[in-house]
């Protein structure tokens, strides 16, 4: 069934959702230490990886560019953190669904939708994340990625919502597909924080920094 405003639903549909990623996102404080920002770089760049195809093909069918950039932001920002392990470890949990794969114009699912309405959508914290970031965040940390996902707010997200709207596609569909994004971001977001709590209870056991061990397998 479609609906009149699909965002709007979208965005009902998730707002719980969303109020719980990001409750737990600021309970991080995430430039409070390079850790929690890696944490957070970590889970985009999971997300990006693991949602390419549809983020892809719904750009490639907007005329949008397609998130290798960003990808190379998340990975340079990741870097700079020390914390490049969590990068390999992201790459390793998730599907790597290469952009390559999605270069043929066709039109997007209704699936590919919800999905790509999550991940374009994060770029509206984004605005509020860099400019946080550029208050708070050490200078030798990247934040690259913010500024181009602030940037995104702007000019991007705009062409998304006349995109989706100008769709005629099944909502329900779209709308579970999104609420499983966002199920998804939870699951690794927990992952990440476990791996998180697990090296800071043996850097205070140890005396010592293991952040490394955060890019370690399961
Ligand atoms: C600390 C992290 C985050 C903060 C502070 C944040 C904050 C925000 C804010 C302020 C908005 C605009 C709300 C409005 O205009 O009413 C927004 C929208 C949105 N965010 Fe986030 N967000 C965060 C993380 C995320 C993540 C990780 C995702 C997805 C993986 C996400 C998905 C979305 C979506 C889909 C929207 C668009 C809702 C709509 O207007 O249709 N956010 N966010």
């Amino acid at each position: 069934m479609s609906t009149p405003d699909l965002r709007q639903a979208l965005r009902s549909e998730t707002a719980a959702s969303h109020r719980q990623l990001d409750q737990r996102m600021g309970d991080l404080d995430l430039f409070g230490s390079p850790q929690h920002y890696a944490a957070y770089l970590a889970l985009m760049h999971s997300l990006h990886l693991a949602m390419a195809d549809s983020i892809n093909c719904v750009a490639n069918h907007l005329n949008l560019s397609s998130n290798e950039v960003l990808i190379r932001s998340l990975e340079q920002d990741l870097d700079s953190t020390g914390h490049a392990s969590l990068r390999n470890q992201s790459a390793n949990t998730t599907q790597q669904n290469g952009s390559d794969t999605v270069r043929e114009r066709r039109s997007p699912s209704a699936e590919q939708w919800g999905t790509a309405y999550v991940i374009e959508g994060s770029s509206m914290g984004g605005v509020f994340l860099y400019r946080q970031a550029q208050q708070k965040l050490d200078p030798y940390l990247g934040s690259e990625f913010l500024r181009q996902l602030s940037g995104h707010a702007a000019d991007r997200w705009p062409r998304f919502i006349e995109g989706l709207r100008a769709t005629d596609i099944d909502s329900d569909r779209a709308i579970t597909s999104a609420k499983a994004t966002f199920r998804q971001a939870e699951i690794i977001l927990e992952q990440l924080l476990l791996r998180l709590n697990r090296s800071e209870d043996e850097e205070r056991t140890h005396g010592s920094s293991n952040l490394s061990d955060l890019g370690g397998q399961h």
